[in-house]
This record gives structure tokens, C-alpha cells and sequence, in this order.
């Protein structure tokens, strides 16, 4: 089968998922896109599940011309009830789930003490339920089989916190939590569940929105001691990696993938940079 040139896609066999049926919230847009046509370029056939049927429309389109197995469900991931039907319904249709990623999230930049309680509870809500929803009654079919691969998206202020997103921090902490209980309890029963925690990575939006001018830029670059930001594409074929019978022993854990963003945060000395004693001192 061929990949089409699908970058996310680039450093796996052809054909690595075939036969397998995908689950992705968040499907239709920004990395859950890029993993979406990563499968489907690999051999999965792909149900992308989000709430906004808009959003399945170019994802929808391009499997049309690529031919490949894809299917787009409107889902409110907060909503057990309809997760568990739309469970029910893949696996009527498909007859069996393989992969489920819990790419579906909410997330904006508010002061903690002005977050309404309706803000906290949405993205608490489409986060930390929706994950939980979503791997209870996907995990549920995996279980039955024996086999299965979930992949959670999470940040890396999950473990480090940061400044205006105490939601999404709490909701990702409590994900990374729930990633590697949900490894311990499944591991015996052929059901794999890791995590990964992507840096900023190039999109319109984030250089619109978060570096929108060179100096900016430069100062975030200046931040990551790689010096570059990543690419969608890179954590896309990240994900598909951990994903991929190449991780078969690999569960509980999670990938991060931040050109060395968080190793560096608050970091006190540039690198190479020399200190000097204070004069008059000794050691
Ligand atoms: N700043 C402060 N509060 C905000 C906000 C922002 N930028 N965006 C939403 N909220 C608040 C709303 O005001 C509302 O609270 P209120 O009722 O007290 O006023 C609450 O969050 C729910 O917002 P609403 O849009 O009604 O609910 P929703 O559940 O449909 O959507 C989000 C919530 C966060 C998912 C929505 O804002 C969204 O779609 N964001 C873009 C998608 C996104 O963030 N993707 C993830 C990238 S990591």
C-alpha cells in the first residue's frame, strides 16, 4: 500500500496498521489530522469523532481521492452516554477497534482567578471525561478482543504547570495519571495505553498567535535548546511510532517531544556559559 507521500506516515512500513480500525478525537483538525491521514495512509481504516461536522470535511475529501478507509462521526467526547453509543457503532459497523487516540481538546489562556466555573468545567469536561469516556468504552472492546493501542495527547506543563492554563494543566495532570493507571490495569489483557507531550510545534495559528513577530520568535526559539520549533508532521509520526507494533513493549509511558523545551524551562545559565566566583571567595 502506498503512503502517498503522507509525511507523518515516513518511517513506518507500508501497510503497518492495515486491517486495523482507528479511532481519533479531534480528527478533523491540527494533529489529530496529521495522524488521522497518517493512519490512513498506513492501511487503517479511520473514524475521526469531533463535535464540529465542519471539521470533517477536508479529511473526508482527501480519503475520497486517496481512497482510503475513513468514516466522520459528530461526537461530544463530554457526553459518556453518546461515546458509548458511538462505540457500539463502530464496532456494528467495523466489527472491531484497534487504536484509540484522545486528541480532543479545549484550551485559551485565562488568569485562574477570572476562569468562570463553566471554562473550567468545559475543558475539564472535553479533556479529563472526555479521555476517560473515551478509553472506559473504546477500551471496553479492546479488552474483549485481547489487543488494543490507546494514545493520549498531553503537554508538558502537565508536570511543570505554567501560567494561564490552570484547566488544561489540571485536565492533561490528571490524563497523565489516568495513562499510566490504565497501563497497570490493562497490561495483562494485551492493551497498551502511553501518552505523548508535544513543544509548540509550527501551525498558521501558533506562529499567529503566539509568534507573531520576529522578535518574539526569536525569543521562544531562544527558549528551545534545539533552536527550532517542531513540526506538526514530526509529532504526527511520533504519535504513529508509539502507535505501531514498534512499541509493542512499550506501555505507561509518556513521549516528550520538545526539541528540549522543558529540560531548559527556568533554565539559570545559558550553555556553555561560565560563571565566575565572586572575588574574595574560596570553594
Ligand atoms: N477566555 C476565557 N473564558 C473562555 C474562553 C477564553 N478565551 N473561551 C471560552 N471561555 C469560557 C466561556 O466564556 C464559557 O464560560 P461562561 O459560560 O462562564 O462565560 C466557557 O468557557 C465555555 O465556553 P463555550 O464556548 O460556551 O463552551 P464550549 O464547551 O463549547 O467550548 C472551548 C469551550 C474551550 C472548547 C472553546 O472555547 C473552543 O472551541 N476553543 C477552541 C478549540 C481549542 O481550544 N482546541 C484545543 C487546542 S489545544
Amino acid at each position: 500500500m502506498e503512503t502517498g507521500g503522507i509525511a507523518a506516515a515516513r518511517w513506518l512500513p507500508q501497510g503497518t496498521f492495515a486491517g486495523q480500525v482507528a479511532v481519533v478525537t479531534g480528527g478533523g483538525t491540527g494533529l489529530g489530522l496529521e495522524i488521522s491521514r497518517g493512519l490512513a495512509a498506513l492501511g487503517a481504516t479511520v473514524v475521526i469523532a469531533s463535535r464540529n461536522a465542519g471539521h470533517h470535511e477536508a479529511f473526508c475529501a482527501e480519503a475520497v481521492e486517496r481512497e482510503w478507509r475513513a468514516e466522520a462521526i459528530v461526537l461530544d467526547v463530554r457526553e459518556a452516554q453518546r461515546v458509548r453509543e458511538a462505540a457500539e457503532g463502530i464496532l456494528e459497523r467495523h466489527g472491531r477497534v484497534d487504536i484509540l487516540v484522545n486528541n480532543a481538546a479545549g484550551n485559551f489562556v485565562c488568569p485562574a482567578e477570572r476562569l468562570s466555573t463553566n471554562a473550567w468545567r468545559s475543558v475539564l469536561g472535553i479533556v479529563l471525561d472526555g479521555t476517560f469516556h473515551c478509553s472506559k468504552y473504546f477500551g471496553r472492546a479492546m479488552l474483549a478482543a485481547g489487543s488494543g493501542v490507546m494514545l493520549n495527547v498531553v503537554a508538558t506543563y502537565a508536570w511543570t504547570g505554567m501560567p494561564g492554563v490552570v484547566h488544561s494543566a489540571s485536565a492533561k495532570a490528571g490524563v497523565l495519571a489516568m495513562t499510566k493507571t490504565l497501563a497497570a490495569e490493562w497490561a495483562g489483557r494485551g492493551v497498551r495505553v502511553n501518552a505523548i507531550a508535544p513543544g509548540p510545534f509550527q501551525t498558521e495559528g501558533a506562529a499567529r498567535n503566539l509568534w507573531p513577530d520576529p522578535e518574539t520568535e526569536r525569543r521562544m526559539l531562544a527558549q528551545i535548546p534545539q533552536g527550532r520549533f517542531i513540526d506538526r508532521d514530526e509529532v504526527a509520526a511520533h504519535c504513529l511510532y508509539l502507535l505501531s507494533p514498534a512499541c509493542e513493549s512499550v506501555t505507561g509511558e509518556c513521549l516528550v517531544v520538545d526539541g528540549g523545551l522543558s529540560l531548559a524551562a527556568g533554565r539559570m545559565w545559558a550553555p556553555g556559559e561560565r560563571v565566575q566566583r565572586r572575588p574574595g571567595t574560596k570553594s
